[in-house]
């Protein structure tokens, strides 16, 4: 090979992801028949932290003291579900060969546990009095979190979709 041409990725002389068999295992582990248990997990703390973004601009426009409380529960419980999601990831991650090889999920695993620290800030924040703590820094905060969320699903999306990660099918 000269020196101007490009190794060619799936060579295994070149490509030491392809060389070995076991990091072609990519297979999920924590699953319900197949299943994986964290793409089933992920939708709560992605939905519950849109619904705390969504109080939070209700108790901005009608003042009304349910709204945050509804955005106080919204983020406890997307917090909590977001950390079952985290771990079932995590296992995953450690897990099996085939994931844990590809540096694209350690970037899915620095981005959410960003995301789940933003969660948590935003659940903490408010127990110290839920009303008071929306304005400005709780809606402020809940609008940051909803960004990092759709890039942590997006993220996640591309495990699956372009990387084939938990699949079962051939990793790319
Ligand atoms: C904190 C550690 C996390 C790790 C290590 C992790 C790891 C993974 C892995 C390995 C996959 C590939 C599919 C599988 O094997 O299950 C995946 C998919 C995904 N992850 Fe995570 N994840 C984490 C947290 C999160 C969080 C907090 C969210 C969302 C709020 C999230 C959203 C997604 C989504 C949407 C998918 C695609 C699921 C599908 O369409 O089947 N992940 N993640």
């Amino acid at each position: 090979m000269s020196g101007r041409e490009k190794p060619r990725t799936g060579d295994a002389d070149l490509d030491a992801l392809h060389a070995e068999e076991v990091f072609s295992d990519t297979d999920t582990r924590i699953a319900v028949a197949g299943h994986p248990i964290h793409a089933m997990l992920v939708a709560f703390p992605i939905a519950l932290t849109v619904c705390t973004f969504g109080a939070d601009l209700f108790y901005w426009w009608t003042g009304d003291p349910f709204w945050a409380r509804v955005a106080l529960w919204a983020i406890g419980a997307g917090f909590l579900m977001g950390l079952l999601a985290g771990l079932t990831g995590t296992v995953e991650l450690l897990l099996v060969p085939g994931i844990r090889s590809r540096p694209p999920s350690w970037t899915h695993f620095v981005i959410a546990m960003s995301l789940l620290s933003m969660l948590g800030a935003n659940f903490g924040l408010r127990l110290g009095g839920y009303e008071a703590a929306v304005l400005p820094f709780g809606i402020l905060l809940s609008a940051l979190c909803v960004g990092f969320t759709g890039l942590t699903g997006w993220h996640g999306g591309k495990l699956v979709f372009d990387y084939r990660l938990g699949t079962g099918g051939t990793a790319s």
